[in-house]
């Protein structure tokens, strides 16, 4: 199977958002979920914004994306939501794009990464304590995790 990976483009936008419903169906395990509000994705496929979305495609169909926002004021960067459709879990895919989300962190030279993660989706929380993010605030449901990263001179 060959996997592309890309940032994304307004065209993706349909097929994201069917991805972040599978998400959070997942989390939550309920199919009553909320999809994103109309415009919600517009800023990350701007290209005066830095924030951004990238994609892995796989036979032409997207099968999992990343959202990523610069919050350049705060200095840090945001990794809004990672959903990869169940069956391509488990091959490398979400540990591909946290990298390509650290990359970017490291290009632009904003440090640290910070995500949510639902504290009842266990093997994601392992899987980004693997991946070298800590508990950064048990905030009750959901605890923030974040890593420091170098900065790319
Ligand atoms: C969590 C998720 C993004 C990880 O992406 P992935 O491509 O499956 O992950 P990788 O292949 O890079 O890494 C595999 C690890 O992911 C974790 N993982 C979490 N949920 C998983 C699932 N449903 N299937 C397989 N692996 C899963 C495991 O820790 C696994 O490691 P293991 O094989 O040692 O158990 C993906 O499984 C997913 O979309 N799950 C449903 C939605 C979700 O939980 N999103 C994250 C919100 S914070």
């Amino acid at each position: 199977m060959k996997l592309i990976y890309r940032k994304a483009e307004a065209l993706d936008a349909p097929r994201i958002a069917d991805l972040f419903l599978e998400m959070l169906r997942t989390i939550y395990n309920t199919d009553d979920v909320q999809g994103y509000e109309d415009g919600y994705l517009d800023k990350f496929f701007s290209t005066e914004q830095e924030d951004l979305i990238y994609v892995a495609e796989a036979d032409g169909k997207i099968v999992a994306y990343l959202s990523v926002e610069v919050h350049r004021r705060e200095g840090y960067i945001y990794l809004d939501d990672l959903s990869v459709t169940s069956a391509y879990r488990g091959q490398g895919i979400g540990t591909k794009l946290i990298k390509m989300a650290e990359e970017y962190a490291s290009k632009v030279g904003i440090i640290p990464v910070v995500f949510h993660v639902e504290k009842s989706n266990i093997r994601a929380h392992q899987l980004y304590k693997r991946l070298g993010y800590q508990d950064n605030e048990d905030q009750g449901s959901r605890m923030r995790m974040a890593k420091e990263l170098r900065k790319v001179k």
